[in-house]
């Protein structure tokens, strides 16, 4: 087909924290019927598998050799968008938490590019989650911030600091390399006993945490060896968390894949 008659039309689709079954039904529609899909490096492959026909390509920040600016993702997307007419853009969790949606839509449509946005389930939420731990919960935290650690200049957000005076619950994401940093804010504030838990790769197979208090988590995290991609939660809601275990063992008490992956037995009752 010529460029002149495709219908350029970009849908940012949110991929969800990495579980592959954790997509919506409007993003697997929007899948199939996809020209192209250039997707990000949190975005698990296997959902992939939903546009059999459309031709893909990583354009992720962080794998691989090549590592794509934003502005060279920018000028990709009008461009498939101009060749292949369909085209979805497939971000991890949700394209408007800490995901740059909103730059990409206005520059495509500084372009005359028409957008749609399909919201995804962010890990700022699925990942506490997915191992027993409540965002908020009934007289225990009545909110939630969900805070950059690395703001676009590279330095912790201040809101770190007015987040550690309050009693709400604190989700960082971005923030693995600050979190001495954030343990002193917290420390300053007398917190020092506050639970906090880290969980890498929330919701697939190789995820990790570490759980413990303000006062322990930077040596815990040392020893336990985890990095990013890596959510951090503060707060009381903490106290209530489970093992890794057991998203897996509840959700995919007859799936064969993650067992043998896992290399655990699953749990019959
Ligand atoms: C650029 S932000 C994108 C957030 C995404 N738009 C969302 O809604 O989840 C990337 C950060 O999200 C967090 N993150 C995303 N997926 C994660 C997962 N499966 N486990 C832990 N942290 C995750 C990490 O803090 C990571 O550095």
């Amino acid at each position: 087909m010529k460029e002149a008659d495709v219908q350029p039309k970009v849908t940012l689709v949110g991929a969800g924290p990495g579980d592959p079954d954790l997509l919506t039904l409007k993003a697997v529609k929007a899948l199939k019927k996809a020209k192209a899909v250039l997707y990000d490096a949190l975005v698990n492959e296997d959902i992939l598998e939903h546009a059999p026909d459309a031709v893909k390509l990583y354009i992720g920040k962080r794998k691989g050799n090549h590592s794509y600016t934003q502005d060279e993702i920018n000028d990709l997307l009008v461009s498939y968008a101009k060749k292949y007419g369909k085209i979805v853009r497939l971000k991890g969790g949700d394209p408007f938490v800490f995901g740059r949606g909103k730059e990409e839509t206005d520059y495509l449509e500084h372009f005359g590019i028409k957008t749609a946005i399909i919201p995804g389930i962010t890990s700022a939420i699925a990942v506490p989650a997915s191992v027993g731990i409540p965002v908020t919960q009934r007289r225990v935290s009545e909110s939630f911030w969900v805070i950059t650690g690395t703001t676009s200049s590279r330095a912790l957000s201040n809101d770190v600091k007015l987040a550690a005076q309050s009693t709400a619950t604190v989700i960082i994401l971005m923030g693995m390399s600050k979190l001495s940093e954030i343990a002193e804010i917290y420390k300053a504030n007398n917190r020092a006993d506050m639970p906090i838990a880290i969980i890498q790769n929330g919701t697939k197979e190789e995820a990790k945490q570490a759980v413990g208090t303000i006062a322990t988590i930077v040596h815990l995290v040392k020893e336990k060896q985890l990095s990013s991609p890596a959510i951090i939660i503060i707060g009381e809601v903490v106290n209530g968390h489970k093992s890794l275990l057991t998203y897996f063992n509840e959700q995919f008490m007859e799936d064969d894949f993650i067992y043998q992956n896992l290399d655990i037995e699953p749990i019959t009752q």
